[in-house]
């Protein structure tokens, strides 16, 4: 039992330095928000309400950074998601990437987007319920 005991108590020192440890890894803390060049013609301001509710903090440069967005291995996988959501479309600078209506309102109303992933979850932001307004974008 005691030997039990000590073996856990070695596996918690272990993961608690790896955990500290991989904060200094230099990836994911290059939290930038470049200015915002060009943003599409909304149709409404509800309608860019809504896409910023839904889609800003991935794809624009208006990102909320969430606290755990410091912390790996969330930091990593935030960092990711919205440097290639920023690279596919990006509200903040419409127009440099072709990116087609269409292929928006099939990515949306297929429950693709937004992201349902860890960063999505936890913010509590998937609007799919309000993607008809989305839908409207244009
Ligand atoms: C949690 C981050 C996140 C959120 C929120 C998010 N996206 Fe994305 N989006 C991504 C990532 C990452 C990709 C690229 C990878 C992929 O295709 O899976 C992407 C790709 C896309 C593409 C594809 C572009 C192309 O060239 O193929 C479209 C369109 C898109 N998203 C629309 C939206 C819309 C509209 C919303 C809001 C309703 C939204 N996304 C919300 C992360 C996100």
């Amino acid at each position: 039992m005691r030997k039990l005991v000590t073996l856990l108590m070695i596996a918690a020192i272990v993961i608690v330095v790896l955990v500290l440890l991989i904060q200094f890894l230099p990836y994911g803390h290059t939290h930038t928000n470049p200015p915002v060049v060009k943003e599409p013609n909304w149709n409404s301001p509800e309608t860019r309400q809504i896409a910023q509710k839904a889609c800003f903090d991935c794809h624009s440069n208006e990102t909320i950074w969430p606290w755990y967005s410091n912390i790996a291995p969330m930091s990593w996988l935030v960092q990711r998601d919205v440097d290639v959501a920023r690279s596919r479309m990006n509200f903040s600078d419409w127009g440099r990437i072709s990116v087609e209506v269409g292929e928006i309102i099939e990515i949306v109303s297929e429950g693709e987007m937004p992201r349902s992933n860890i960063y999505s979850c936890i913010r509590g932001r998937v609007y799919l319920s309000r993607k008809k307004h989305v839908l409207s974008m244009g």
